[in-house]
């Protein structure tokens, strides 16, 4: 469990623009925070003479992110606070002090196992109540956080925008951990953004799906920790603790999966058994890539963490979870949430390693004649599992050569869902690993690329992934 705590200055050192800024970060923070799938509390609180509630952590709507959002849109003014424009660090901290014994005396979760979070956005500088440290030394006794409980309570101090910080004093507030940063001084959102992202603990965000890492200093695979090289010439996707999702038709050439050594371990293979290249040679299409998946089952699971982590698939619980949707949703209800629109922006990554945005399209273009010869009706060959992508805007990336296997993912709710699975493409991109060269298409031509739906494979995925994931009712 994590009760957060916001404390906001509206004193007159911090100036109303700087409040605004301060209110937009905290709806960036409860939205990061409520993707994680933690059981959360949120209290919101501004200050300057005297502190005002605006949320309560004994409220019942504490855990209702949305109406928290709203509520500080709606009723947490700088105004609010009148002529009284001093700053009282002390009081603020004395009244999340105060709702702390109220919820401990109430609630029915162990009061031991919570752990509490709180963050101030202030310059720091207290000018009414005395020194806050106080408030924060009862804070530390009521949690008993000496001894071993020093990861029950943290203390954040964030000065966003033109203000003024005072930083031996947001310093003094601020917890001390030996290699954790708990005091900032950040220009704007953005900075804000990608600073908080640094002060959580991927140890605490468990096994959860869909989950990148936002932060400026995160490595490429914390950005994209799911994405997973099939080398010599595919990629794919960690969908769960042993397996991978990728394309069947990489391996036509290659039928040896002892080859494929960056794969996280060498396992067992299953391809989608209508999976047949040539099964349409006779219509005149010569090449067919329905059904071109394959799942590859590592011989040892891995051990999730900020480096590695598994997409969200769609249609199962966890999926669910991110989507933030009831217990009960249906694959139905997940397919109308991520790709319910004309057009979705869908993303998927690019050998050199960029994510590259695309919007999918419904209509399949009878332009590429190797896949469409003359005369080709098109249901023959973009069937109903089909996505495609391209149209839509005018300079597009295409997938190159050697993406396939790869996901093509959404983000929902700061979460990534694949939906799903580029198809093999011929079209060479130069330049492999570092700044990929995307040939432009033919005079005339849009770029357009094929995609396998994973709502359209529901069955495949349910009867060999039903042991390691958990699926939710079809319909
Ligand atoms: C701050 O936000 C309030 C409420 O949205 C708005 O009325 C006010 O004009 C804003 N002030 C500044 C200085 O941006
Ligand atoms: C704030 O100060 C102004 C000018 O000094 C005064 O007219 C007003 O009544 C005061 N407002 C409050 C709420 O005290
Ligand atoms: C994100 O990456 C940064 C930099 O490596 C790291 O400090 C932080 O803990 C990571 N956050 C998450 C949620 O993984
Ligand atoms: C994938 O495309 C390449 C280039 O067109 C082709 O050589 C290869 O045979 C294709 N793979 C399959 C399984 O058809
Ligand atoms: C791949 O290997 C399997 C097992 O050795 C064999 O049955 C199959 O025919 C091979 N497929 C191709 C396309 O060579
Ligand atoms: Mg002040």
């Amino acid at each position: 469990f994590l009760y957060v705590y916001f404390l906001v200055d509206a004193s007159h050192s911090v100036t109303e623009p700087n409040f605004n800024i301060s209110k937009q970060c905290l709806e960036v923070i409860i939205t990061r925070i409520a993707s994680f799938d933690v059981p959360i509390r949120f209290s919101v609180i501004s200050y300057a003479s005297r502190p005002k509630t605006i949320v309560d952590i004994q409220d019942d709507i504490a855990e209702d992110t949305e109406i928290v959002i709203e509520k500080i849109q709606n009723e947490m003014n700088y105004k609010d606070h009148g002529n009284a424009t001093g700053t009282n660090i002390q009081d603020a901290l004395d009244s999340v002090y105060q709702m702390m014994i109220n919820e401990k005396a109430f609630t029915k979760v162990p009061w031991d196992k919570i752990r509490h979070a709180i963050i101030l956005f202030t310059d720091g500088k207290s000018n009414m109540g005395g020194s806050p440290t106080k408030a924060v030394r009862s804070i530390e006794d009521f949690l008993n956080v000496r001894a071993n409980r020093k990861d029950y309570l943290d203390i954040y101090a964030f000065g966003v925008g033109t203000v003024d910080v005072d930083w031996s004093a947001m310093n003094e507030i601020a917890s001390k951990k030996p290699g954790e940063r708990h005091a900032f001084k950040l220009n704007d959102l953005k900075e804000l953004k990608a600073a908080f992202e640094d002060v959580l603990d991927p140890r605490d965000l468990h096994d959860i799906c869909g989950l990148a890492n936002n932060s400026d200093s995160a490595s490429w695979e914390q950005k994209n920790p799911w994405h997973t090289l099939t080398e010599p010439s595919c990629r794919g996707a960690l969908i769960s603790k042993t397996w991978v999702l990728t394309s069947a038709h990489c391996f036509s050439k290659f039928n040896n999966t002892a080859g494929w050594t960056v794969i996280l371990e060498k396992g067992r293979r299953i391809d989608h058994e209508l999976f047949n290249v040539k099964a349409k040679v006779a219509q005149g299409i010569q090449e067919f890539y329905d059904y071109d998946l394959s799942l590859l089952e590592l011989e040892k699971p891995v051990q999730f963490g900020g480096r590695i982590r598994p997409i969200c698939l769609p249609c199962t619980e966890g999926a669910n979870r991110a989507l933030k949707m009831k217990p009960g949703a249906t694959c139905k209800d997940h397919e109308l949430q991520l790709l319910s629109l004309e057009e979705v922006d869908a993303q998927f990554i690019s050998l050199d390693n960029k994510r590259m945005g695309r919007p999918t399209c419904i209509s399949a273009a009878l332009q590429d004649k190797k896949m469409f010869s003359e005369g080709t009706d098109a249901s023959e060959v973009v069937t109903d599992r089909f996505l495609c992508s391209g149209g839509g805007r005018a300079v597009e990336a295409a997938t190159c050569k050697g993406e396939s296997g790869g996901s093509l993912f959404v983000e929902r709710r700061e979460r990534l869902f694949q939906v799903s699975e580029p198809l093999n493409v011929s079209r060479p991109c130069h330049g492999e690993t570092r700044e990929t060269v995307r040939d432009p298409p033919p005079a005339n031509h849009k770029p357009r690329d094929f995609y396998i739906s994973l709502f359209g494979v529901q069955d495949w995925l349910r009867q060999h992934l039903g042991q390691s994931l958990r699926f939710i009712p079809k319909e």
